[in-house]
């Protein structure tokens, strides 16, 4: 199955607030795409919108070629399409294990956005793939215990228990320490060489110019700058919309590990 997602024109406003103008992108099959650009500018808005969790007001989005603008969260699940949140929705009450065996799926029964996706998975899987992301020797744990970057590497195992085509991860390495950001960059280039395309919400500028392949830059909810890592770090639209911002926009030192 091909994994290419695409926006066209999707625009999206809460009250006076224009989070998403004219929207577009396209994140090629089989890459590791960035999506940058200051606090407020609209990536996650656009995030909720192509996974199913908000309506855009115009314009579409195509998985595959297909037409999923205003489909439900779980059924951009369950056609190959996983995502992790800016704030982790694990269960931090229940063991690694169980979060990893507990099939919650988005819906609006259980409570909507409160709910996370995560595929089916047994007993066996489910440690090959705490095993895969390094967090197996906590498998009987409480998932509360773990550190902030922990957290992450739990909840990207959870939504890899579905074989997603395509991944879409918010700020993985925000407020993660250094070593655990890079088996986090490790495990998506893993991934990635067997053929899972990413979609990646970063302010963490070294992550995203030494994994991705392309990079688009939303300002203001606009797209003003899309292309290779190297051309997009050094264009003056970029310095000057988020590269000069992002001096103001250094993540609160709130949840990062010790
Ligand atoms: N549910 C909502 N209701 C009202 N306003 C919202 C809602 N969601 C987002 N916004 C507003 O839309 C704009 C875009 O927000 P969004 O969360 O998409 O930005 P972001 O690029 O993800 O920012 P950050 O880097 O801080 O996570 C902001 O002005 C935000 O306050
Ligand atoms: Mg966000």
């Amino acid at each position: 199955m091909t994994a290419e997602l695409r926006t066209e024109g999707i625009s999206k406003a809460f009250g006076g607030v224009h989070a998403l103008d004219d929207c577009s992108l396209t994140v090629a099959e089989g890459s590791i795409t960035g999506l940058i650009g200051p606090n407020g500018s609209g990536k996650t808005t656009l995030f909720n919108i192509m996974t199913g969790y908000e309506r855009p007001d115009s314009g579409a989005v195509y998985l595959a070629g297909q037409n999923i603008t205003g489909a439900s969260a779980q059924k951009v699940f369950g056609l190959g399409m996983g995502r992790t949140f800016q704030l982790t929705r694990i269960f931090p009450r229940l063991t690694l294990l169980e979060n990893m065996l507990v099939a919650a799926k988005p819906s609006r029964e259980r409570g909507g956005l409160l709910a996370r996706a995560g595929g089916t998975v047994d007993r066996r899987r489910a440690r090959e793939l705490l095993e895969f992301t390094g967090i197996d020797q906590y498998a009987n744990a409480l998932a509360g215990t773990l550190s902030y970057g922990q957290r992450k590497l739990l909840e990207l195992a959870t939504v890899l228990a579905a074989d997603p085509a395509i991944v879409l991860l918010d700020e993985p390495a925000g407020g993660v320490n250094p070593s655990l950001i890079q088996t986090i960059a490790a495990r998506i280039r893993d991934l990635n060489a067997r053929g899972t395309t990413f979609l990646i919400v970063e302010h963490n500028m070294e992550f995203v110019m030494g994994l991705c392949h392309q990079v688009t830059v939303l300002d203001y909810g606009t797209v003003v700058a899309a292309g290779p890592p190297e051309i997009i770090s050094t264009d003056p639209r970029v310095l000057d919309a988020y590269l000069g911002a992002a001096l103001d926009d250094e993540p609160s030192p709130d949840g990062a590990d010790a």
